[in-house]
């Protein structure tokens, strides 16, 4: 059935294309409706929920990555869209948060010298992000993960961990995995795209 999956471009062009939060947190993957399903709001933000958990940076997080979106020609591996929004707890998109993401390349070596698989940028008007990367492989210790962290003007910066669903063994041995950084991932028809929406405490 992977015919009738979008392509990553596709999926992420409708959802880039939607007008309001609320549609775009909706946006069907699919594009046959009898398998289109519903892309959950990831965390769901709101006056019962919290902010996302921080997590340790790790030791090879390097500052003043490039602003860069596109890190598929870094490294080969396998095509992974991540994608999310920047909210509040009041689920208002947050404009101009700067996502900085580094990741191991699929063998599990960070890029200590340079920047390969870093960079960031600034969430849109609609408090988007959209990184085009590949699936990190695991290292010792560490089952798969992205670190990340969310810079909002005038507030502390949020440093955490994403985490794959499909890694459920991995996740379980590592002593720092959280079931609330998981993505939700779906296969596109020529990659996966993970969902990740960061909720932060600002008014
Ligand atoms: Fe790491």
């Amino acid at each position: 059935m992977a015919n009738h999956l979008l392509t990553r471009r596709q999926a992420v062009g409708r959802w880039l294309a939607a007008t309001s939060i609320g549609i775009a947190a909706r946006t069907l993957w699919l594009s046959y409706p009898a398998q289109a399903q519903v892309l959950p709001e990831t965390p769901s933000c709101g006056p019962d929920d919290g902010a996302t958990i921080s997590q340790t940076e790790g030791p090879f997080y390097t500052p003043h990555s490039p602003a860069k979106r596109n890190f598929r020609a870094d490294a080969p591996g396998a095509a992974f869209t991540l994608i999310g929004f920047v909210t509040n707890k009041r689920c208002r998109p947050i404009a101009n948060a700067v996502v900085d993401l580094w990741h191991a390349d699929a063998s599990g070596a960070y890029d200590n010298s340079g920047f390969r698989l870093r960079g960031h940028q600034a969430t849109d008007a609609l408090g988007r992000y959209v990184f085009e990367t590949i699936v990190p492989g695991m290292y010792p210790g560490r089952t798969r993960h992205f670190h990340v962290k969310v810079a909002v003007p005038g507030q502390r910066v949020l440093t955490t961990q994403l985490y794959f669903p499909g890694d459920a063994r991995a996740n379980s041995g590592d002593s720092i995995f959280d079931h609330r950084l998981l993505m939700r991932v779906d296969n596109a028809s020529d990659g996966k795209i993970g969902r990740y929406d960061f909720v932060v405490n600002v008014a």
